[in-house]
């Protein structure tokens, strides 16, 4: 048995490291993955005023800015039992879907792409034949000129020529695991350059309600400030112009770029590579007419795609026997005594990363748990974005709980937000239209309870988002966050069990181990934010079924 070590594993957002363990045939039999970097910002939390608690933890991660920010706040009002009015919720949810297709295109394009795609190799492309390949995955292929395509591979000759390949640099470029054409790779490196301008643009569209992205500034316990931004028919419009820019991106670039994927590595597909445990999570959400909502929430077991259970925050527990935390202390243990890094051992702790479970059970969460979950709940507006994708690219549900099919839920996801995201415009536009212009509830903070615990469960890009709050004569207590990557990325457990990244990788080949290209498809298919998933343990709060579910809650 070989072992391999990857650190640092992702692109941005916190630091990752991966273990892994081969035979002698190069197939991994078992994974160590570690969130190497502490934050505890729930230890700046505490003994703060709760009113505070949003701007405070939408520090918690630079990517994912808006959904804590709005987690907090949520948490907080579901502790003093106040209602924001429903424009505010609206406005929340127009920056949270807004986010949700900039982080599904970054991190198609500028996080995961050159997992499948080779740079090197587009340069052998002929900008003519590359245009006739947008037209097999796309009837109006974006920005699809023959002309194009030659100034994309006079930009990529230019990086080459000057002996560096820029941001294209590092790459594993040869390996044997790429699949491509030229022409195809010259397609999509096209798109990668599209896809900068694409998340410029989002983040102007968050900003018009937010004041300012990443971080804003406009969500307080209560309700949202950006009330003049809402009743301006402008900046509305500039929403709506940014937004209607950006579903033309996913439906005739994005989309058609992750079929052409699925079809390329279907092989990879067909064989299973990357499948998880199993289990998914989804809190659902995102509610845009009477008991009309995006995402259904539901629990799958053992790939059981037939028998949905309800979720039920009670059964939710966190442990620390493999993480780096003694009683509820950072208790680090990962330096030999001569200062170098120990690798990770069947019987030590090896990341900061907690173990979250669900009724003792390893979850999967994310774009995947909640496709899979909300069509099989048979929620009909999703039904038929799946629907089509599958038959266009011959494939079954279950093909998607891969590698591959992680990008493909992501994508479909993508598709379906940028169509339905206009409802909930038309919803606040309709209530403005009939003189409902509230944007908050009115509270006096003296007069709140001096003792109150709440919560917030949310679908956020990468998966399930929740965050507790423990109030005390009105300061903080204590405060927990359990982030989707906390789940997906956890450690394993006291009976060791895997985390879902970890058993991901099992039983995947590697075609050259000092290129484990493989390994990086398939820990990227997640999408990973190291910096959202540490967070302290509170053992005093870990009884999390203490906190009640509200239908009512800004999930
Ligand atoms: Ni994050």
């Amino acid at each position: 048995m070989k072992k391999i070590v990857i650190d640092p594993i992702t692109r941005i957002e916190g630091h990752l490291r991966a273990e892994i363990e081969i035979d002698e045939n190069n197939i991994v039999k078992e994974a160590y993955v570690s969130g190497q970097l502490f934050r505890g910002i729930e230890i700046i939390l505490k003994g703060r005023d709760p009113r505070d608690a949003g701007l405070l933890a939408g520090r918690i991660c630079g990517v994912c800015t808006n959904v804590h920010f709005r987690a907090a706040v949520s948490a907080v009002e579901d502790a003093y039992g106040i209602d924001n009015p429903v424009n505010s919720e609206i406005i929340r949810d127009l920056m949270a879907l807004a986010l949700f297709i900039q982080d599904h295109v970054i991190h198609f394009y500028h996080l995961h792409l050159l997992d499948f795609v080779d740079v090197t190799k587009a340069l052998e492309a002929d900008p003519k034949l590359t245009s006739k390949t947008g037209h097999k995955y796309s009837s109006r292929p974006y920005a699809n000129s023959h002309a194009h395509y030659i100034d994309v591979k006079e930009k990529l000759h230019k990086f080459v020529k000057a002996g560096k390949l820029g941001l294209f640099s590092n790459g594993y470029w040869g390996h044997k695991a790429y699949k491509l054409s030229a022409e195809e790779n010259l397609l999509l490196l096209s798109h990668y350059l599209e896809a900068m301008k694409f998340q410029s643009n989002i983040s102007r569209a968050i900003a018009i309600f937010g004041a300012k992205t990443p971080h804003p500034q406009t969500i307080v316990v209560g309700g949202v400030t950006s009330v003049a931004d809402m009743l301006n028919p402008q900046r509305l419009n500039d929403f709506i112009f940014i937004i209607k820019e950006a579903k033309e991106f996913i439906d005739r670039a994005y989309l058609p770029d992750v079929k052409l994927i699925t079809q390329a590595y279907r092989d990879d597909i067909k064989s299973g590579i990357g499948s998880s445990v199993g289990n998914f999570l989804c809190v659902g959400g995102y509610k845009f007419d009477k008991g009309d909502q995006l995402f259904e929430d539901g629990i799958i077991y053992g790939h059981n795609l037939n028998d949905i259970k309800p979720f039920d925050e009670s059964k939710i527990t966190e442990e620390v026997e493999r993480a780096w935390y003694k009683d509820d202390q950072p208790y680090y243990t990962d330096l030999n005594e001569d200062g170098t890094l120990k690798t990770a051992r069947s019987d030590d702790k090896y990341s900061w990363i907690k173990a979250p479970r669900y009724d003792g059970q390893t979850m999967e969460c994310g774009p995947l748990a909640r496709v899979l979950v909300s069509y099989q709940k048979g929620n009909k507006f999703i039904k038929p974005f799946v629907d089509e994708f599958l038959s266009d690219c011959d494939l079954e549900l279950m093909d998607l709980s891969t590698t591959v099919g992680r990008n493909a839920a992501r994508a479909i996801e993508s598709a379906y937000i940028g169509e339905y995201l206009f409802k909930f415009i038309n919803n606040l536009v309709e209530n403005i239209k009939y003189y409902d212009t509230d944007t908050w509830t009115k509270y006096q903070f003296e007069t709140l309870p001096k003792k109150a615990k709440g919560r917030a469960f949310s679908e956020v890009p990468r998966g399930v988002l929740s965050h507790f709050v423990n109030i005390e004569d009105q300061k903080i207590k204590n405060y927990q966050v359990i982030a989707p990557t906390t789940w997906n990325a956890s450690p394993k457990d006291g009976k060791d069990q895997r985390g879902p990244y970890e058993e991901a990788l099992v039983g995947i080949k590697l075609e050259d181990p000092s290129k484990p290209l493989e390994v990086l498809r398939v820990l990227h298919s997640f999408d990973p934010c190291l910096a959202c998933a540490v967070h302290v343990i509170d053992l005093k709060g870990k009884d999390l079924g203490e906190y009640k579910m509200n239908a009512d809650c800004s999930i």
